[in-house]
């Protein structure tokens, strides 16, 4: 069984990973946020956040966000450039201004496309390929125009999050759809959605004892101890968690301090560290993490999570 930390925009960057991978001993493998093309290329953050140094040490593999054959074609050479030797193919994101471009679960019931996909991975056989995808745009059965093309080559996994792109992050997970997936796809199956607790994995793996891995994203966020408790068979406590979580952000603040300029700089990159933990610090401290608006507030509001 293979972890994955999901990655999320805005969070998962190679500080918050390497510190993350740091603290709680590299159980996940981990993702770029996606990358995608400006202009013909790689923006500058992503190509600074796909080759810093930070990423040593850490399974990452690069994902990628593209809408048409070439845009795949140019971003595969340009990680080849860089020494990749994973890619993950972004076939689920829902936000509108990539879908609105073809991008991300527009892409899961374009079969011609999906073809032409099919054709870039097998023209690249020194690179592992994976795949992350969405049940569809509007209805949950889209993803029949993909798996049969998706078969047909070889892929690392594809992680499946049983949602439509219309319902972003919330709403009922269609799991009937995921099951019928895990049937039909010929390539490893990886669950992502919802995952917030140890239980929610035994139940997940209840359900599907077929599934090649569990992806987890605001989950980790919220409890960044999550897959190390899991696999060590022991839940932790509230407090020893909270703990440990304020001891990873200790040093996520400390790079930032030392590496950025200014405290409003600072303060904008730390505090989406605790955006998906409101249930584990507590609502006070998290409402006073949100409103501080310099760095003596910000570290007062930390220092009044309770432990
Ligand atoms: C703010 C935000 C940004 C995200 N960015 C990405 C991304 O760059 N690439 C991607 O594949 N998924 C992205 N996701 C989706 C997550 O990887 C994951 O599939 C989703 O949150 C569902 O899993 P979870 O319930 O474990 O969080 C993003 C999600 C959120 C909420």
């Amino acid at each position: 069984m293979i972890y994955h930390f999901a990655p999320v925009q805005g969070h998962t960057d190679a500080p918050y990973r390497h510190f993350h991978a740091h603290n709680y001993g590299a159980e996940t493998n981990y993702y770029t946020p996606f990358i995608r093309l400006e202009k013909g290329e790689l923006r500058t953050r992503d190509l600074k956040d796909l080759s810093s140094h930070l990423n040593e040490g850490t399974h990452l593999v690069p994902q990628i966000i593209f809408r048409n054959p070439e845009e795949l074609t140019t971003l595969v050479g340009i990680l080849k450039k860089n020494g990749a030797s994973e890619i993950d193919l972004n076939m689920g994101c829902p936000f509108p201004l990539q879908t609105g471009h073809g991008r991300g679960a527009a892409t899961v019931a374009d079969a011609e496309l999906a073809k032409a996909v099919a054709e870039i991975i097998e023209g690249n056989p020194e690179i592992d390929f994976s795949a992350k995808i969405r049940l569809g745009l509007d209805r949950p059965d889209e993803w029949r125009n993909l798996i049969h093309v998706l078969n047909r080559i070889k892929l690392t996994h594809i992680a499946v999050h049983p949602r439509v792109a219309r319902q972003q992050y919330s709403g009922e997970l269609h799991l009937d759809q995921f099951a019928a997936i895990l049937q039909e796809s010929s390539n490893p199956v990886v669950f992502n959605g919802e995952i917030r607790t140890p239980e929610d994995i035994d139940n997940i793996l209840d359900r599907f004892p077929g599934i090649a891995g569990i992806m987890i994203g605001r989950g980790l966020l919220a409890r960044p101890s999550l897959v190390k408790e899991y696999l060590s068979g022991n839940e932790w406590s509230r407090e020893r968690r909270v703990a440990e979580m304020i001891r990873f952000h200790r040093d996520l603040l400390d790079y930032y301090s030392a590496s950025l300029c200014g405290e409003s700089q600072i303060i904008s990159k730390i505090k989406p560290f605790w955006e998906y933990a409101e249930e584990e610090i507590g609502r006070k401290p998290w409402k006073a993490i949100k409103k501080a608006s310099n760095i003596a507030k910000y570290h007062s509001a930390v220092a009044s999570i309770e432990i």
